[in-house]
């Protein structure tokens, strides 16, 4: 990713720096058969047919290059764990992971790996994976201490467990807790860490129930739990209490649990922000989420004072963030060329998180791409406006998902509207939006600070940009920008389609004397063409499903399919 001649004088600099997180992170979603769940840049660095299988060369380039910007733990495998990568933890496959662990720890990165908490079961060893039961526990132990034997810097497990059809304590009537300890006890005497996912909700919900709310289940199933997981867990928690939306809340979860290990999950790949085919620099986002005050007035609770220790209220001996990475083996390692910023600047705001979003995507691009003025100018601009216009032309003002189902890239308004998960917008002639306010809504509000309940609760004061998803709010309420929602609705993705066209200009007026390899230039240039045709098929979508359903026509009469 970074090129090693040429750096510019003043990036480098000799000062002494120390990281503002302890855990810095990279989640893998790579399946043994070489696909990866939500990757957007070819197939597994590490596994193709069922084996692990891997360029050695590449791997050491890789580790390289997560090392460079303070990456220091990865897991290599999906979250997911199915019948193959079961086996991953087993004496067989054990050499063989142990060869990458090496490549790893030259780099000073640990590796981790996603187990499947039914292992016992799947293994055909045991006929139960209760927590509570002896046999179950020797399994895990003696999984645990030949592991060491082979990998003695081992980091431990990743788990997601009763989460989307995957196994978990509920099944024996036991609480996350007594599932998380099980594992972490027999990881504890080898020094091992045990990250336990907290996106834990039904997803099996009826699309007309009104009282169940994903938003709240992170909360609900996880809060009461604080204090009764052992020193060694760490509980691993979604940015938001949905799903990796172009805008969410915060998780009311980070901000709890004072007396529990915490680290933040984030989303590198762009599952439903373009997916590396649309430019969404995520650095802008990241750092709204870790300036997020989940206790105005108390000076040191930010979510960034928080997962870096800093919080005296939160009592934490291991905190950071991890996040799912967008590389695959694609030629440019990010299939979208830009995209490569988003997993330079996750390093770096993890190393650094008041670093200022313009310097940084400067940096890239001096970096990464050239260090011609106009170069660096226009790309740098691009990846700064480009969360905002991507969230201008998809789903408004928070409401999120309208997606595709299953693959989730491109427009469905009513996708996901009478289906399973819990993802609604409630449109109807009136107006869209969830209520969660606390009286008429959902409640969800209450999971947060009475000073930010308050907020949220009352729509003149929740912020512009999630009015929707705390609010169901007719189409010709008026927004603090003096515009109604159906206009926003309208002039939103209008704007939206326009940026992209500008980012096109932009790209194009690069062609002559930018020093940008002629197929990285290439590569880009297609892949704005394409997120212009998504970008065209959201705005007309959006905005007719939303005139057919309102009635109200576009104040400045521009096209709108009727
Ligand atoms: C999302 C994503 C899934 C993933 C899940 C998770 O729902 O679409 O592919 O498995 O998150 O985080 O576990």
């Amino acid at each position: 990713m970074l090129r090693n001649s040429a750096l510019p004088e003043n990036v480098i600099t000799a000062k002494k720096q120390k990281p503002a997180f302890a855990i810095r992170m990279i989640n893998h979603w790579d399946n043994m058969d070489g696909s990866i769940e939500r990757g957007y840049a070819g197939r597994s660095l590490f596994f193709a047919d069922n084996k692990i299988s891997y360029d050695a060369a590449r791997i050491h380039r890789y580790a390289r290059l997560l090392a460079s910007v303070g990456i220091n733990a990865l897991t290599i495998n999906n979250v997911n764990v199915h019948h193959h990568e079961t086996a991953l933890i087993d004496d067989n496959l054990l050499p063989e992971v142990t060869h990458l662990a090496a490549i790893f720890r030259q780099y000073a990165i640990q590796l981790f790996l996603s187990v499947n908490f039914a292992a016992p079961i799947e293994t055909g060893d045991l006929t139960t994976a209760d927590p509570f039961d002896p046999e179950v526990i020797t399994w895990w132990e003696q999984r645990a201490a030949s592991i060491y034997q082979h990998i003695p810097d081992f980091g431990g497990f990743v788990v997601k467990a009763d989460s989307e059809h995957r196994p978990g304590p509920f099944t024996y009537q036991r609480t996350h807790a007594d599932g998380a300890n099980m594992l972490a006890r027999a990881l504890k005497k080898h020094g091992g860490l045990l990250y336990w996912r907290c996106f834990v909700y039904n997803c099996q919900q009826k699309w007309y129930d009104r009282s169940t709310d994903r938003a709240k289940a992170a909360w609900d199933h996880f809060s009461a739990l604080d204090g009764q997981f052992d020193d060694n867990v760490i509980l691993q928690i979604k940015n938001g209490p949905m799903d990796f939306q172009v805008r969410e809340p915060v998780s009311p979860l980070l901000g709890a649990m004072p007396g529990t290990n915490k680290v933040m999950e984030l989303q590198i790949t762009q599952e439903y922000t373009g997916q590396q085919i649309d430019l969404c620099w995520l650095v802008p986002q990241w750092k709204a989420i870790l300036n997020f005050d989940t206790q105005p007035g108390s000076h040191d609770a930010l979510i960034r004072d928080i997962l870096a220790g800093h919080c005296q209220h939160h009592r934490m001996r291991h905190s950071g963030v991890t996040a799912v990475v967008n590389v695959g083996d694609h030629p440019f390692w990010t299939g979208h060329p830009l995209a490569q910023a988003n997993l330079y600047g996750y390093g770096r705001l993890l190393w650094d998180p008041e670093v200022d979003e313009r310097e940084l995507a400067e940096e890239w691009c001096k970096l990464t791409l050239s260090t011609d003025p106009k170069t660096v100018a226009t790309v740098s601009q691009m990846l700064l406006s480009s969360w905002q216009v991507y969230e201008n032309y998809t789903a408004p003002l928070g409401v999120g998902w309208m997606v595709q189902p299953h693959h989730h890239y491109g427009p469905s308004i009513d996708g996901y509207e009478y289906d399973s998960w819990g993802t609604y917008h409630y449109a109807n002639r009136f107006g869209l939006g969830v209520d969660r306010t606390q009286g008429s809504g959902t409640g969800y509000v209450k999971q947060y600070h009475p000073l930010n309940c308050q907020m949220y609760n009352n729509p003149n004061r929740c912020p512009q940009e999630l009015l929707l998803f705390f609010h169901h709010l007719k189409y010709r309420h008026v927004l603090p920008s003096g515009k109604t929602v159906i206009q926003h609705i309208y002039d939103s993705h209008f704007n939206g389609v326009n940026q992209v066209q500008d980012f096109i200009q932009q790209w194009d007026a690069l062609a002559v004397d930018s020093h940008i390899p002629k197929c990285l230039f290439d590569e880009v240039k297609i892949r704005l063409s394409k997120q212009l045709n998504n970008a065209e098929a959201w705005r007309d979508q959006v905005n007719t499903y939303f005139y057919r359903k309102s009635g109200i026509k576009d104040s400045r009469n521009r096209n709108i399919y009727p």
